[in-house]
């Protein structure tokens, strides 16, 4: 067709999306492993897209008054990390029509295959797999909706997030193929610094996440000085002392994760890290950890609860960068529908 042909010829400009599940509080793996990082490509000077993804928390039941607070809160988090408003754009994906609109293309390009071999909904679902929602079983499309909405070409994300954004490359891959097109870019996920896996505090060999029942697992960006030192004075490690090299802490998960969260806090390598406190013990190690850890996430907590007390203030940052998306999206959907036979004849006023 030829209002698509040009299309193909198209190149896509760097342009960064990552998004974060409103579903409960952030922790420090959100932080380093993403937070840290949105920040980071936004002051590259690349162009920049934030999402609180709601319609991703809802694949599993949420209770409505605590998603709106945990949205709000999500946004102050991002704020508060270091995320401007007006650099980068930053909205919730309920907002844009386009990424719900998206991923119903992309659910029929998806395989079941493709789908059904995700481990994370294989870890989610877990025994209950015929109990649970469609919604979440289809949560990788709405995913790969959410990143190609905007032509992304840059996603960084923590290391979970690999197979999804393989899936992302795989639908956008078919879809040219199957139309012909060069439409969709070829997404490159953006895994990379010290904690792009952050491990739970109790144990070396299980990521830090939210939903893990014990508090003391893990540190949320809401938790006080007092409770961020004592959780990394109880953390779990070994009786050795820290060896000189990287190769030392091969067998040792919960010495290698702390190694990488003080070098992540303190934008050094594990290897400079080791430089500093090899040889030396976790009675040492633990206090200089915990005293950069406060340092580094006090201002942040302090900065998320003065936002959370202006909720009308991040509704507005939040309508604003949701009519910025849309603006980017709903011309690259409108396209979409073009190239899959869709017609649109309504008014433009509609769109
Ligand atoms: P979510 O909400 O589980 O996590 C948000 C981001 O935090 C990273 N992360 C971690 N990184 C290092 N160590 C950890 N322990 C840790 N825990 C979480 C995640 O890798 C992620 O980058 N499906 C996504 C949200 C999403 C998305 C998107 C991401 C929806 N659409 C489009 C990128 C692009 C998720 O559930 O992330």
């Amino acid at each position: 067709m030829s209002d698509t042909a040009p299309v193909s010829a198209q190149k896509f400009a760097p342009r960064v999306f990552s998004g974060i599940q409103p579903s409960g509080g952030l922790t420090l793996g959100n932080y380093l492993g993403a937070l840290k990082r949105f920040v980071q490509a936004q002051d590259a000077g690349t162009e920049t897209i934030y999402c609180m993804v709601d319609m991703h928390a809802i694949t599993v039941w949420q209770d409505p008054a605590k998603l709106r607070r945990a949205t709000r809160e999500l946004a102050a988090g991002f704020i508060a990390s270091g995320i401007d408003p007006v650099r980068s754009i930053l909205f919730n994906q309920s907002q844009v029509p386009a990424h719900a609109e998206l991923a119903w293309i992309f659910n029929c390009v998806a395989r079941m295959g493709w789908l059904k071999r995700m481990t994370q909904f294989k870890d989610k679902a877990g025994k209950n797999a015929e109990n649970a929602s469609v919604g979440l079983f289809a949560y990788p499309t709405l995913m790969a909706a959410d990143i190609m909405a905007y032509h992304a070409t840059h996603v960084p994300v923590g290391e979970d997030q690999k197979q999804h954004l393989e899936l992302t490359r795989d639908i956008a891959a078919k879809f040219n193929h199957d139309f012909g097109v060069e439409f969709f870019p070829i997404v490159e996920p953006v895994i990379e610094g010290a904690a792009t896996r952050v491990m739970s505090l109790r144990d070396g060999t299980k990521k830090m996440s939210k939903s893990d029942p014990s508090d003391m697992s893990r540190i949320n960006l809401t938790d006080d000085a007092d409770t961020i030192a004592q959780k990394l004075r109880k953390a779990r490690t070994d009786p050795e002392a820290l060896p000189s090299d990287l190769d030392g802490l091969a067998e040792r998960p919960e010495a290698r994760n702390l190694v990488n969260i003080y070098a992540a806090l303190a934008d050094i390598t594990p290897d400079a890290v080791l430089a500093q406190y090899g040889g030396q013990g976790f009675g040492a190690f633990k206090p200089a950890l915990a005293d950069l850890a406060v340092d580094k996430l006090s201002p942040i907590s302090a900065e998320m609860t003065r936002l959370m007390q202006d909720v009308a203030e991040i509704d507005r940052i939040l309508g604003d960068g949701a009519a910025r998306a849309h603006a980017i999206a709903q011309p690259i959907l409108e396209q979409c529908y073009d190239i899959v036979g869709l017609i649109r004849t309504r008014p433009s006023g509609m769109t």
